[in-house]
């Protein structure tokens, strides 16, 4: 009987001895580790940018003339939707030199250049996002998808966008992405485009592959659908939706306009600004299309041209408010700014053939089976200190988005396959 009572109080001894410890082990084990992770709601509330001490002095008159009794702090949140074949390269070099200087933090894709395009954005598409991350600029190619797109930027970020004439963005894109498209290797002539556009109804196959890159592809990038007529309402309730959504809709034809009136809105400085044009086609500065192709086009490609001609007036509108002869004198400023660097950092100061660009890390991305698109050759005996800004400057998209840590191997194979092609 002892025994028994005796073997009972040892076996509950151990047993609290051995809860004590267990709770105690799951204890620190519970203080070891990071704190659970609570999902907040999105967006991220705050910018997680290192703030920049100084302000900008901020400019209030019509005139160039600086007023220092103002200042603002750049703004340094930003999604800018890049269109297709809209100079938007050229943008993401200003973007990428920007986020550099402000040590700010993109949100890249991951494995390749675009965001699964044409598939709509997803926050899951962003490397190495995790909920509650926080991110300051996401630039790369998407098919615009607002409710995602807001969920891993700051809430006052603002939306940039740019767009180009319809007619001249279709010739652009039949060009590049038209192989892409099958149903139209069937296409026979010379002038392909021309013997395209007057029988869209013979060629064209809404349902066909890749079909999006050839109708009202400005639209199609939106988030939208391209196929609609023209006068269907959700066309205009597309258009207002990007209205109230972006900050700034740019213009490919008035670049420098667009740029300071992005400097105005972002309080950005003019340095801040200078370019020099990227990814440019060979005898690409004046228009192939006769004005006759031109209406085909435009006829084509309505809902594009719809949108392009709303955001032509409202960029005018705001031009009118900064001031007309304001932003000429900027203008002025920037191009002379240009040219200033061009001097500086360019072999010849002009772009050059893919043939004759000596260093690989300068070779711009090709279309498929060309080598039409021009780059640029840094010189050899730039001063100390504008040599990092000449490189960063003519570093082509792809090996800018290497050098920021982006691995694209899907994309760097896609372009091995090509080449073999
Ligand atoms: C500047 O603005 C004033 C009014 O604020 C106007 O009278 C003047 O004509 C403007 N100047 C220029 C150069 O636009
Ligand atoms: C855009 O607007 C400007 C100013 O109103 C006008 O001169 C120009 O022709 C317009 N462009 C197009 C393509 O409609």
């Amino acid at each position: 009987m002892m025994v028994k009572v005796k073997h009972w109080r040892s076996m509950c001894k151990g047993l609290v001895l051995g809860t004590f410890l267990t709770s105690c082990m799951i204890l620190l084990y519970c203080l070891s580790m990071p704190q659970v992770h609570i999902s907040l709601p999105m967006p991220v509330p705050y910018s997680c940018a290192h703030r920049p001490s100084h302000l900008n002095p901020r400019l209030t008159s019509n005139t160039s003339e600086l007023s220092t009794s103002q200042t603002c702090s750049p703004k340094v949140d930003i999604m800018f939707m890049k269109t297709h074949k809209t100079a938007s390269s050229t943008f993401l070099n200003i973007l990428f030199r920007f986020g550099e200087k402000h040590r700010l933090k993109f949100a890249f894709p991951n494995g390749r250049n675009d965001f699964f395009y044409p598939s709509f954005f997803e926050r899951s598409q962003v490397k190495d996002y995790s909920p509650g991350m926080c991110f300051n600029i996401i630039c790369n190619h998407m098919r615009f998808n607002a409710p995602e797109v807001s969920k891993v930027l700051p809430m006052d970020t603002s939306y940039i966008t740019i767009l180009r004439d319809p007619a001249e963005l279709f010739e652009s894109a039949f060009h590049y992405f038209g192989r892409l498209a099958p149903f139209t290797w069937k296409i026979l002539g010379d002038d392909k485009m021309s013997e395209f556009l007057f029988n869209t109804a013979h060629y064209f196959d809404p349902n066909g592959f890749n079909s999006f890159y050839l109708k009202n592809l400005l639209f199609f990038d939106f988030g939208f659908d391209n196929m609609l007529e023209v006068t269907d309402p959700q066309v205009a309730e597309g258009i207002k939706f990007i209205s109230d959504r972006f900050h700034l809709v740019m213009l490919v034809e008035y670049f420098e306009e667009s740029l300071i009136l992005l400097k105005d809105a972002l309080c950005w400085e003019i340095d801040d600004l200078v370019f020099f044009k990227l990814n440019a086609r060979k005898g690409s500065t004046v228009s192939k299309l006769t004005p006759e192709l031109r209406a085909k086009a435009l006829e084509w490609n309505a809902i594009d041209w719809k949108l392009y001609q709303h955001f032509n007036k409202t960029f005018w509108t705001k031009v009118d408010s900064y001031g007309r002869q304001r932003m000429a004198l900027d203008v002025a400023e920037l191009r002379r700014r240009n040219e200033e660097m061009t001097k500086i950092c360019i072999e010849d100061g002009q772009a050059v053939e893919a043939g004759r660009i000596h260093e690989t890390a300068m070779q711009p991305w090709q279309p498929i089976g060309e080598k039409s698109i021009m780059g640029y050759n840094l010189k050899h005996n730039v001063d100390k200190a504008n040599r990092k800004l000449c490189r960063k400057m003519l570093t082509p998209e792809i090996q800018y988005l290497t050098e920021l840590g982006v691995n694209l191997w899907i994309t760097k194979l896609w372009g091995h396959v090509r080449d073999i092609i």
